[in-house]
């Protein structure tokens, strides 16, 4: 299979993203890549990038690096992320979130964060099989995800 990479999101790929559509029911787990976009251009921490397998956008992923943020999970960590439907279970959501490790670990950060709602369809199972496990703590209404960063890569 093409192998999967990111990069900044540009002119040539915004189209793609915008169309970007999730399965059915997901659309309550994540915010739209059109929002997610204007965050970013108005969060100078934020660390937005397109998730490509080629030439096909096929997902999308925010993370935010803010260590002066008096929030502690929103210090370095996944803000969103979102895999098309037709491309979802083939590895590119745990490439994301392994990208963002790797970025994080380059920045200095031994840890990082996710914030996922619970529910039928939602992410959660996603996010225990990529190595984070609920800190007990919980904001917004959402689940707060920890994983520790090793330079040996994903854990499991
Ligand atoms: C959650 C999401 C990003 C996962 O992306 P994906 O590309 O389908 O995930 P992957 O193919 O990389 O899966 C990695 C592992 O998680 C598992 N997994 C993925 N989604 C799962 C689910 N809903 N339930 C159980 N396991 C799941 C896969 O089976 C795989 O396990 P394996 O390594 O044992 O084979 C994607 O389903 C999505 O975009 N959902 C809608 C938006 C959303 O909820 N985003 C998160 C907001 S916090």
């Amino acid at each position: 299979m093409t192998e999967l990479r990111i990069e900044p999101p540009s002119q040539k790929t915004l189209p793609a993203l915008l169309k970007l559509e999730l399965q059915p029911g997901q659309e309550r787990f994540v915010a739209p890549n059109v929002e997610s976009l204007a965050e970013a251009y108005v969060t100078p921490t934020a660390w937005p990038r397109v998730i490509l397998r080629g030439d096909d956008v096929i997902g999308f992923v925010m993370a935010n690096f803010d260590p002066e943020n008096e929030l502690e999970p929103f210090r370095c960590g996944i803000w969103r992320l979102s895999v098309a439907a037709a491309a979802q279970g083939t590895g590119a959501g745990r490439f994301a979130v392994e990208e963002v490790a790797r970025e994080a670990l380059r920045r200095g950060w031994t840890r990082m964060t996710v914030l996922w709602e619970q529910g039928d369809g939602g992410p959660e199972r996603f996010y225990l099989k990529c190595g984070f496990e609920p800190t007990g703590e919980r904001l917004f209404g959402e689940v707060v995800g920890a994983r520790t960063l090793t330079s040996a890569g994903s854990r499991r």
